[in-house]
């Protein structure tokens, strides 16, 4: 019940505009972002790859309502897709669709991730589309397949909690040109007869689907599925998580099944878990970090607090310091 209530006021203006008045909101948000500016999201990704880790840096920010301001947001894009080639660091993005206009328009939003795809081909990267909730999915999948039929360096995320998640996974898998996947349990307010309710089946379903994603990574060639050098783009599958239990899953299906360690990739979120992130990287797994930036910080901090009561006590506690 309290996820529920967090993730209804995660998408309340109300909430919002209320919320984000506070100082101590922004100062708690402040430990899963890595600051306002571009520039302070390279310096953590840098911080990171000297520990072995990469990265995919979200410009936040979701459900646009005019042109201009999705406008702005793939220029912010392209901007940070130039620097993170001038400075040379191991990062993709990712991106979510409703920021770049996907509720004004599907070819407007399209045209906008053109641009991003396009810069990103030309400076070694990669474009990773966030999953968003049920009411975007068929028009995330649109966009998706549209983009890959120019590009190889897009990839998209599958959310273990959805029923129709592991047909969905073995459509965008089929064939010699599978696309790369982020999975994850997945984290908006979705009803019974979309999602599964319970975390246990979530949980068994992302282990499932964690299988099927190396079973497919192991049927290609190495060139194929693997990352390229520069650290940008991915693997063939990611699997991400914080849950241990999700870790050890990944780990045993992997070795089970032969596949190399560089042939996945696990994925958190900054400021969660680091010690295991760097463990994981110490072992030769291969990590990624996702590192947010902006002041658009309510919705995703909020849903983080749905993620973990602990880190709801956190910002609770917050609020008595000064
Ligand atoms: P879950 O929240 O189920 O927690 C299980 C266990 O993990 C906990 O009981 C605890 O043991 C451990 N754990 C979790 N947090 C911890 C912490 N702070 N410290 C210690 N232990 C902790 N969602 C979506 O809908 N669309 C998307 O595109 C994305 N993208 C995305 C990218 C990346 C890189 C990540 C890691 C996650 C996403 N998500 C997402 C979010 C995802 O769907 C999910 O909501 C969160 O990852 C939380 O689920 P977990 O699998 O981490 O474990």
């Amino acid at each position: 019940m309290l996820r529920s209530l967090l993730l209804y006021l995660s998408d309340a203006a109300w909430a919002r505009s209320l919320i984000t008045r506070f100082p101590f909101a922004r100062r708690t948000a402040m430990r899963f972002v890595a600051g306002e500016r571009v520039e302070d999201a390279i310096a953590a990704i840098g911080a990171l790859q000297a520990r072995g880790i990469h990265a995919t840096l979200d410009h936040l920010g979701e459900s646009v309502t005019n042109e201009a301001e999705a406008l702005r947001a793939a220029e912010d894009y392209v901007h940070a897709l130039d620097k993170i080639a001038a400075s040379g660091v191991g990062a993709n993005i990712s991106i979510k669709l409703t920021q770049l206009g996907l509720d004004l328009g599907q070819e407007f939003c399209l045209g906008n991730v053109r641009c991003l795809a396009e810069k990103a081909n030309i400076t070694g990267n990669f474009v990773r589309i966030d999953m968003e909730g049920t009411p975007h999915l068929e028009r995330t999948l649109t966009v998706f397949r549209a983009l890959r039929q120019d590009f190889e360096n897009v990839g998209l995320v599958v959310q273990a909690y959805l029923y129709r998640t592991e047909a969905d996974l073995l459509a965008l898998t089929v064939g010699s040109h599978p696309a790369r996947l982020r999975l994850c349990k997945g984290a908006y307010n979705e009803l019974p007869d979309l999602a599964f309710p319970r975390k246990t089946d979530v949980d068994a379903n992302f282990v499932k689907l964690t299988r099927l994603l190396f079973e497919r990574a192991r049927a290609l060639p190495p060139t194929q599925a693997a990352a390229s050098g520069n650290g940008r783009v991915p693997p063939l599958p990611a699997i991400a998580t914080h849950d241990e239990k999700m870790i050890a899953a990944a780990v045993a299906s992997a070795a089970e099944l032969g596949l190399p360690r560089d042939r996945f990739e696990f994925q958190m979120l900054y400021g969660i878990r680091r010690e295991r992130q760097e463990q994981l990287a110490a072992e030769d797994y291969a990590v990624r970090v996702y590192v947010p930036y902006g002041t658009q910080w309510y919705p995703y901090f909020v849903r983080r607090l749905a993620e973990r009561p602990a880190n709801l006590w956190f910002f609770v506690s917050n609020l008595f310091k000064r």
